[in-house]
């Protein structure tokens, strides 16, 4: 099977001349591009909107359908910013029930792959945005990790959450760009017996892989596509998960100039460092993790 995942996109409703057109055609590009690689799933890893306001997930939601896209979002610091979590859930978690109201996480197997979906924003809370996971949502991951220690038909784990964990990939290691409580969330993720594990965060914007470490994680952070210009693509088979970056073509003159109208417009502090530092180098755009060990 094949899923993506896209970074933080800051999809917004933009008020100035133009620009709303230009964010049209960049994102139904972007869209569009990966609706002809065919995956199974695609994933938006969290700050999927830049508010979290109806009308911007509202907007993007026709635009992804538009091209056959249903995406599967995970919660991000920026979209639960405005509205309580329960008013925007529904656009959240694909298909898949929030595993309780105040948390927006969630768990599924498709074939030999568990996919968990974690809540790690905080609610409203525009002035801290670092990430946290309570204690029960903590609780439910680790029965979940259990679980997948013990069933003979899973053979690979994929977690999911838009913070990264501290000290792992670029940048996790400064206050706010990580879960708050990730020695917790670590202590769990320990659990896992039959290893290796995957983790795909967001929120840093910058591409970047690590591990695995001394407990059989890898962790993989997917840039912001706008900052980046790429997004993430894994692609699973008995033997395990190969991972690769994939640059988006912006090589129609129309594309790139509303890729850059719309780049522009998301202000210097999402601009402050050059495509060259976002994108990463030659170790954070390609990565093998191999198939768990059987439960034995
Ligand atoms: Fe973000
Ligand atoms: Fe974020």
């Amino acid at each position: 099977m094949r899923f993506i995942v896209l970074g933080d996109m800051h999809y917004n409703v933009p008020t100035g001349p133009g620009l709303k057109t230009s964010r049209d055609i960049f994102f139904g590009g972007l869209f569009e591009q990966i609706a002809a690689r065919t995956p199974d799933l695609v994933f938006a890893i969290g700050d999927t909107t830049d508010t979290g306001i109806i009308a911007e997930l509202n907007s993007q939601t026709a635009l992804a359908q538009r091209f056959g896209i249903n995406l599967v979002r995970l919660m991000g610091n920026h979209d639960s910013d405005t509205l309580e979590k329960s008013e925007i859930a529904p656009f959240f978690l694909g298909d898949h029930q929030p595993v309780n109201e105040d948390a927006v996480y969630a768990c599924f197997d498709s074939d030999a792959t568990r996919f968990i979906m974690l809540d790690t924003t905080r609610s409203r809370s525009p002035d801290n945005w670092s990430g946290v996971v309570p204690d029960s949502e903590l609780a439910w991951l680790a029965d979940r990790i259990e679980e997948y220690n013990r069933t003979t038909s899973l053979r690979h784990l994929v977690v999911m959450g838009h913070h990264p964990l501290t000290n792992t990939t670029d940048r996790s290691d400064i206050e706010w760009l990580n879960i708050d409580n990730s020695e917790e969330v670590r202590a769990i993720f320990n659990k896992l017996t039959r290893t290796p594990g995957l983790y795909i965060n967001g929120h840093n914007h910058t591409n970047s892989l690590a591990g695995p470490d001394a407990y059989g994680w890898h962790y993989a952070q997917m840039g912001a596509p706008l900052a980046c210009r790429s997004y993430g693509m894994f692609d699973i088979d008995e033997n395990g998960i190969r991972f690769e970056t994939v640059d988006i073509d912006l090589g129609d003159p129309e594309f790139n100039k509303a890729y850059v109208t719309t780049r522009i417009s998301m202000g210097d502090v999402f601009n402050y460092y050059p495509f060259e530092v976002m994108y990463g180098g030659s170790n954070d755009h390609r990565m093998e993790i191999p198939a768990s060990k059987p439960v034995s």
